[in-house]
């Protein structure tokens, strides 16, 4: 087995260097279980931060679908196959009704490019509206959408069918507590009309209903019901991106949008849907689906497959049969409220929902100045104590925390002990 010096520096020689690797002395893991994951000196770590092995690491069910499958047949959606069409069905019923055609992909990178083409078709426009600090993935279409990266280090302005919403931040952002709804939805108010005014064309909106990239943030309560409604009135089509927040994280709810209290038109899902195996899917309605349907056919050599399939189908599975919606909500509220004890002057605010949670980290209370390098510093700390967190937003100043969600209270509890005394360490 290759040691851990030379895969860093083999990775120096072979591997494109835009690939960034965590923490100041990087992690050679070798193996998974549930939510830990273990390195090549046998220290066990806490995975608190990987929310695309949703179910735990190497979960057995999901390991036997993807052999089973693999044993018997993998090839692509061009013959009939009862793989694709069992999961889809059980998938699409755990959505709004109407919201039941699939089309599979196989990263979230796709799935939204996907969403974009339907949706730009069915509107006829190109023009899209993101909120600030979104990411919606790697792809050329996606860097223009995802202020997250084209408004970063070595970034590239936006096209100008591109409209930014200023991130809905009701604690740091442009528009505070109690005006924060109002002063955002005039925002998207403005876009549209700046839309109208410039083109005379429809809206497409994408969003994510709790911002990962954005710093774990929760959106000011009503703000995405008003902006689907404006969008609505004008004709235009909303994209949900769950790739993040899906799949009973929430804990409340299955889905991130369900605790905005709206349904969109296309709902784009991946990262947790294979735990870890390259799976994606857009789902929209059928006449948005059949609108596309011009006469170009939509093929994917991988999307869809069967292996693919079964391995999503597990997982779907795995969520119902071991009830980790239900721990979501338990362990994440639990979690939540532990975090809100831990007292610092670093902390700003704490926030999230089931097992998708932030701490923001501040300078200053009054200037709310972003901490950046002590975030940077206590998620390099929590790393020596053998919890794995990460930090994100805008000011990478928001410590991120987003385990595999059979997390426990016991757990929690860990993550907070530590927590708090690297806190105490930090001043
Ligand atoms: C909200 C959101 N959308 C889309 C993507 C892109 O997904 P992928 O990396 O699978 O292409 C990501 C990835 O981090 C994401 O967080």
């Amino acid at each position: 087995m290759l040691d851990k010096n030379s895969i860093q520096s083999l990775r120096g020689k072979y591997i494109g260097p835009s690939f960034s690797v965590s923490y100041d002395k990087p992690l050679h893991i070798i193996r998974g279980e549930g939510q830990y994951l273990f390195d090549s000196d046998g220290k066990q770590y806490l995975d608190a931060v990987n929310n695309i092995q949703h179910v735990g690491h190497c979960h057995p069910k999901v390991v036997e679908a993807a052999k089973n499958q693999y044993e018997k047949l993998n090839t692509n959606t061009r013959y009939l196959d009862e793989t694709i069409v069992n999961y889809a069905k059980d998938l699409t019923s755990k959505l709004p009704r109407g919201l039941d055609v699939c089309f599979f992909t196989n990263s979230g990178s796709e799935a939204n490019d996907l969403a974009l083409r339907i949706a730009r078709h069915y509107t006829q426009s190109k023009e899209t509206i993101v909120l600030g600090a979104a990411y919606h993935g790697n792809l050329s279409s996606l860097i223009e959408i995802s202020p997250y990266k084209h408004h970063g280090p070595g970034s590239v302005a936006p096209p100008d069918f591109v409209y930014t919403i200023p991130m809905p931040d009701g604690y740091r952002g442009k528009h505070r507590g109690d005006n924060a709804v109002n002063g955002y939805v005039g925002e998207v108010e403005k876009a549209i009309y700046h839309i109208q005014k410039n083109c005379n064309k429809i809206p497409v909106f994408i969003a994510e209903s709790l911002m990962g990239c954005g710093g774990q943030l929760v959106l000011p309560h009503g703000f995405l019901k008003r902006a689907f409604d404006l969008i609505r009135e004008v004709g235009g089509i909303c994209i949900a991106d769950e790739i993040q927040i899906g799949f009973g994280r929430m804990g409340s709810h299955f889905w991130g949008f369900e605790t905005c209290d709206v349904i969109p038109d296309i709902i784009t899902m991946g990262k947790s849907m294979g735990n870890g195996h390259p799976l994606s899917v857009v789902v929209t309605t059928r006449e948005i689906a059949d609108a596309f349907n011009n006469g170009i056919e939509y093929f994917n050599s991988f999307g869809g497959n069967p292996v693919s399939c079964a391995v999503g189908h597990a997982v779907l599975n795995v969520i119902e049969d071991e009830g980790l919606q239900q721990n979501s909500e338990d362990s994440g509220n639990y979690l939540l409220n532990q975090l809100n004890k831990i007292e610092n002057s670093l902390i700003g605010q704490v926030r999230g929902q089931g097992l998708f949670i932030g701490i923001e980290l501040i300078k200053d209370h009054k200037t709310l100045t972003p901490a950046g390098e002590d975030a940077n510093a206590i998620v390099n700390a929590m790393k020596d104590a053998g919890i794995l967190i990460s930090a994100d937003g805008p000011d990478h100043n928001v410590l991120k925390i987003k385990p595999p969600i059979v997390f426990t209270r016991e757990n929690a509890d860990e993550l907070v002990f530590n927590l708090t005394s690297v806190f105490n360490q930090q001043l």
